[in-house]
């Protein structure tokens, strides 16, 4: 290439020459395109988004287990995002629909989750209303799944010797599980927990938000 000496001073800089004011100038143009495309057009798309119909807000209770739910790290093998049939057999495995944006109008701060080493929840409530079951479950996963890998959470349990206290919830263990001589108690946590499992449920159908203007008509035919 015969180009300009490098020595030579020269009066102008080429365009690919970087000086403070471009490098300031280009991480501007970069960071406002990324909070646009990020930032912007997201809540433009979903700013509308209202509560579906079907949807009911979250109870105290079911609040308090959705805080259980999260530190005890239900979300790193659970998701709750159904997805369209196109990305995957969700609807065949009876995990329901694909979810919608209003599927999520409570949920601050949303659970999606990424691993799915369990069964997405986001409708659980209405695959397994059992209480008995999940509270089952939580204290022995094995007990109803053998084999099964999730771990089971027996602090959320109190074993007590004889026979229960009035009030005490009782886990019905399957027989295999349940030992002579002691009973299994839920504790408030797990409880909480479960309601909140059985609050999962989103089989209503996707799109039945009514605009706001005809609100007042929700729920009739
Ligand atoms: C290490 C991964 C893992 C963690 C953590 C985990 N699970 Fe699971 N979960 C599984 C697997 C695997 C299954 C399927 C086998 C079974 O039913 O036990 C499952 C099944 C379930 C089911 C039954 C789903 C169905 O469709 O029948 C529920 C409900 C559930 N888990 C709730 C929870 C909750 C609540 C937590 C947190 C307290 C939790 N899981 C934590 C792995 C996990």
């Amino acid at each position: 290439m015969n180009g300009a000496p490098k020595s030579t001073p020269s009066a102008g800089k080429s365009f690919w020459e970087m000086d403070e004011m471009r490098i300031v100038s280009g991480a501007m143009v970069i960071l406002s395109g990324a909070t646009a495309l990020l930032v912007v057009m997201p809540y433009l798309l979903l700013k509308d988004v209202r509560p579906p119909v079907g949807l009911k807000p979250y109870t105290a209770v079911q609040l308090e287990g959705r805080q259980v739910y999260i530190a005890s790290g239900c979300v790193y093998c659970h998701s709750q995002q159904p997805r369209d049939i196109k990305q995957a057999p969700d609807a065949s495995r009876g995990w329901g629909r694909a979810s919608v944006a209003a599927d999520y109008a409570y949920d601050t701060p949303h659970l999606l989750g990424t691993m799915r080493t369990g069964p997405d929840l986001l409708n659980i409530g209405a695959r397994q209303p059992s209480k008995d079951w999940h509270l089952g479950h939580l204290y022995a996963p094995r007990a109803y799944s053998p084999g099964s890998i999730m771990p089971p959470y027996p602090y959320m349990f109190e074993i007590k010797k004889g026979a229960a206290q009035p009030g005490d919830v009782v886990v019905n263990l399957p027989p295999g599980a349940a030992v002579p001589g002691q009973v299994v108690v839920a504790k408030a946590e797990a409880l909480a927990l479960v309601s909140y499992l059985l609050s999962l449920d989103r089989t209503y159908p996707a799109l039945a938000a009514l605009p706001i203007s005809s609100a007042a008509s929700a729920g009739k035919p």
